[in-house]
């Protein structure tokens, strides 16, 4: 079954890819490494010891997706194509609803255009905002996005969901992330952060490794054990398995529309400074981090209720937090060894 990856060499996509191939799946990349790194096709290469068919294009190019889906016989797709950095879409909001809701919007068109059933769509725990009730379940209230990004999520949610009821032939799952960490144990690929990284793990590692001086934590104030916010770090090679998972269902399904939601995370939260230690622990290394102000935006506990996910899916999160901090180390130590893995 030939699967479209949009986004397919960026963190999450390309450790999906690997998944994918495992399970007997034929994907098919698309990225304008807008996101992510030609590298990573080369780590794949070394993983799956061979190329994934790739195209180097934009999903918002209504010409190269016509093109790609003329030549593929795609039996499903996989969106995780987007700008996905919670501050910049603040800065730049217009950018942000461009890129992401026409990516959808095209992708659903074409998808009906030639006849492709199954999208599986890539969304984030960020559509709760601050959940009055944990852990949080697919029935808990969408909140007001805390960001034009996190907006942008919950509208394209609503996209497919009203494409779909509209009476489509789309069979469509919406997957919640919590918040992805890790890397493939093969040290292969892994998160490639552009620029000063956002996200709290690739933070850890670089300042681990000396690119950072220090690791700011942003507040330890919050009513929390230890006043530091609580989030529900997954491994990424569970989520990608997720979307194996969410493929099979839509097989599954025979209705000719189908939509829904799935949370997809441990159901464990940790606060910001167990993750240091624990990262402190398992990597025998000493983190140099300060505590500072409280980031704005930011909320102070998350983490998700998956019972949901466990039963219609069958998927639970197997790794541990102590193996996803482990192989983010290990990306990062070969990331500084081969510098040249990253191509500019
Ligand atoms: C986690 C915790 C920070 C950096 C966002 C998006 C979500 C998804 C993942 C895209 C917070 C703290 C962080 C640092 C810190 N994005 N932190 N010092 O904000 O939970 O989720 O990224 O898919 O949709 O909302 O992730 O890793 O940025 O922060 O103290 O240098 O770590 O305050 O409490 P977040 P994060």
């Amino acid at each position: 079954m030939r699967i479209l990856v949009t986004g397919g060499a960026g963190f999450i996509g390309s450790h999906t890819v690997v998944e994918l191939l495992n399970a007997g799946y034929e994907p098919v990349i698309i990225d304008n490494f807008s996101n992510s790194n030609r590298s990573a096709l080369a780590g794949l290469r070394q993983i799956l010891n061979h190329d994934v068919p790739f195209y180097e294009a934009d999903c918002n190019d209504q010409q190269a997706l016509n093109d790609i889906f003329e030549k593929e016989n795609f039996q499903g797709a996989i969106h995780f194509a987007a700008h996905k950095a919670v501050g910049e879409s603040v800065a730049k909001p217009l950018m942000y609803y461009r890129n992401n809701l026409d990516s959808t919007i095209l992708l659903l068109e074409t998808m009906q255009q030639y006849g492709v059933p199954n999208l599986v769509f890539s969304s984030s725990c960020t559509v709760y905002g601050q959940p009055e009730h944990l852990p949080v379940t697919e029935e808990t209230p969408r909140l007001p996005a805390q960001s034009p990004y996190g907006n942008t999520k919950a509208i394209c949610e609503d996209i497919i969901r009203d494409t779909v009821h509209a009476g489509a032939p789309i069979k469509a799952v919406a997957l919640r992330y919590f918040n992805p960490m890790g890397a493939h144990p093969s040290g292969l690929i892994g998160e490639l952060p552009l620029g000063v990284p956002g996200n709290l793990v690739p933070y850890i590692t670089q300042t681990a490794a000396g690119i950072r001086e220090k690791l700011t934590v942003f507040g330890d104030d919050y009513d929390t054990p230890d006043g530091t916010c609580i989030r529900d770090f997954i491994h990424v090679v569970d989520l990608a398995k997720a979307h194996v998972q969410a493929l099979r269902l839509l097989d599954s399904r025979q209705e000719t529309s189908y939509y829904d939601i799935f949370n997809v995370g441990t159901g464990e939260g940790n606060t910001v400074l167990e993750i240091i230690r624990t990262f402190e622990e398992v990597n025998h290394v000493k983190l140099n981090y300060t505590i500072g102000p409280r980031r704005p935006g930011d909320v102070e506990k998350i983490y998700a209720q998956v019972d949901k996910v466990n039963q219609v899916m069958g998927w639970r999160a197997e790794k541990t937090l102590a193996e996803g901090l482990q192989d983010a180390w290990r990306w990062e130590q070969n990331l500084q060894k081969n510098k040249s893995i990253v191509s500019e």
